[in-house]
């Protein structure tokens, strides 16, 4: 039987570290395709940042009789994509990319959507869309990264997880008030 070790052995580790320490957390070991990691983490900031706006947006235009509670839900959404956008950001500085904050392009990198939506019932919607575009997209990602970049995908996992529970709110949300 092959008695082939499964880890690298230490003495190669050690060697391997000292190499390119200018790279800090991107270390030989790395085998993700680091350049695409960082195209598609800057695809999910825009997104996170696209919902952030569309959050606030709806935040301070949410009127009528169950407009407080919906407004409370919009500014939490708000806040935890906020929290979303700046820990990817922090992920692609980690990665030696760099984040892209460029407004300009910024609804073509993302892929949810910016829909105003007229009435709270509209933008309840038009959230829980943009909700379900994120959770495909983020679910494709985490596939893509796999044990390439283990740290990537359990960001982006639990970033998921999070969006799913703000599917589950919207979803609640549109029972209570249609
Ligand atoms: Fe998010
Ligand atoms: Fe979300």
């Amino acid at each position: 039987m092959a008695d082939k070790p499964f880890l690298t052995d230490i003495k190669t580790l050690r060697e391997r570290a000292r190499k390119h320490i200018e790279n800090g957390a991107v270390t030989e070991g790395y085998t993700a395709d680091r350049e695409t990691v960082v195209k598609l983490l800057n695809e999910a900031l825009a997104t996170e940042i696209v919902c952030v706006l569309r959050y606030r947006r709806h935040y301070f235009m949410a009127s009528g009789i169950n407009a407080e509670s919906v407004a409370d839900e919009f500014l939490q959404h708000a806040n935890e994509e906020q929290g979303h956008a700046d820990q990817i950001a922090h992920r692609i500085v980690q990665l030696k990319g760099e984040p892209d904050f460029n407004p300009q392009g910024l609804l073509s990198r993302s892929h949810a959507e910016y829909v105003e939506g007229a009435t709270l019932i509209d933008m309840i919607q038009e959230d829980l869309v943009a909700e379900r575009i994120a959770i495909d997209s983020y679910r494709e990602m985490i596939t893509y990264f796999g044990n390439d970049d283990p740290t990537s995908r359990r960001m982006m996992e639990d970033i998921l997880a999070v969006e799913e529970e703000h599917a589950d709110d919207l979803v609640n949300l549109l029972k209570k008030i249609g």
